[in-house]
């Protein structure tokens, strides 16, 4: 058994930037019949044929609008429900509009996509879902609470359809992602000293690329990991085990966003 998509239709929302669209392009790598799913834009069907997927407008909030979208679409054997935004701003500061905003997308939307996607499985009795959760679906982070929030939410839709869904045989997992390389942390990345700090506590010394959650995006829809469901698997260089931090200056330097031991 292979990391093998051939003859299977796949469908990642969120997938025109970032690790979606890395998901998306390791799907059509491995011949999957790859559908991004993402916000109307002029360089959406540039974006899917340059990755070898296909482009539909879908704003995941509106429901018309995504189910618009599966309609064109083959029946799914694989949903990734990625789309995703971040507002940072502290607890005392979060108006109702940027918490209803990152609700909506983050948390209903994967409601509504998880549903749709659902409704098409069930009749066919397989299908596997991915969500894109979060280090923070877990522990907390400061200045997110909107953010944090819906990706905690995730886990409650995430087992809760294992257990609905696992007897139509379809799995639903997540990843949760560390800090990875993208849009979205465009200005963490564009820190140096922020980062220094950061992957001090990181075992791996260092933050992710889209491409390794992709990979792992990739095993938990496989069929390799057929009996796996409702599980999260931490995609965060070991973030998550690290309990008072790895890295010291003593004895390693900090290059290139990468922390390395001395010689
Ligand atoms: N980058 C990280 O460090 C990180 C860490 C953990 C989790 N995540 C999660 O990964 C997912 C992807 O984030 P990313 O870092 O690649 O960010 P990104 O901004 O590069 O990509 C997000 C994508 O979601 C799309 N999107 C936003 N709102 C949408 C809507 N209403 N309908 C349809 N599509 C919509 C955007 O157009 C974009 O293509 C998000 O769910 C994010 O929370 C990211």
């Amino acid at each position: 058994m292979h990391l093998k998509f051939t003859g299977k239709t796949a469908i990642v929302t969120g997938g025109a930037s970032g690790i979606g669209l890395a998901i998306s392009k390791a799907l059509a790598g491995a011949g999957a019949d790859a559908w991004i799913f993402d916000l109307p834009s002029e360089k959406l069907a540039e974006i899917a044929s340059s990755s070898g997927a296909r482009a539909c407008f879908a704003d995941v909030t509106n429901r018309e609008s995504l189910e618009a979208a599966f309609a064109q679409a083959p029946d799914p054997d694989v949903v990734v429900i990625n789309a995703g935004i971040a507002s940072a701003s502290r607890l005392d500061q979060t108006s109702a509009e940027i918490w209803n905003r990152t609700i909506a997308v983050n948390l209903t939307g994967a409601f509504h996509t998880l549903q749709i996607a659902a409704d098409r499985m069930k009749p066919l009795r397989k299908g596997a879902i991915v969500m894109t959760a979060s280090t923070n679906s877990y522990d907390g982070e400061p200045d997110l609470i909107a953010y944090n929030a819906s990706k905690a939410g995730l886990l409650g839709l995430l087992h809760t359809a294992a257990n609905e869904l696992g007897p139509y045989g379809i799995r639903v997992n997540a990843v949760c992602p560390g800090l990875i390389r993208t849009r979205l942390t465009e200005p963490q990345f564009a820190r140096p000293e922020h980062l220094s700090t950061y992957f001090s506590e990181i075992p791996l010394g260092r933050g992710g690329e889209p491409e390794e959650v992709a990979n792992t995006v990739l095993f938990l829809a496989s069929d390799l990991a057929s009996y796996i469901t409702g599980a999260t698997l931490f995609v965060d260089g070991g973030q998550m085990c690290s309990k008072f931090g790895t890295w010291k200056s003593e004895d390693a330097v900090f290059e290139r966003d990468h922390w390395k031991q001395k010689t």
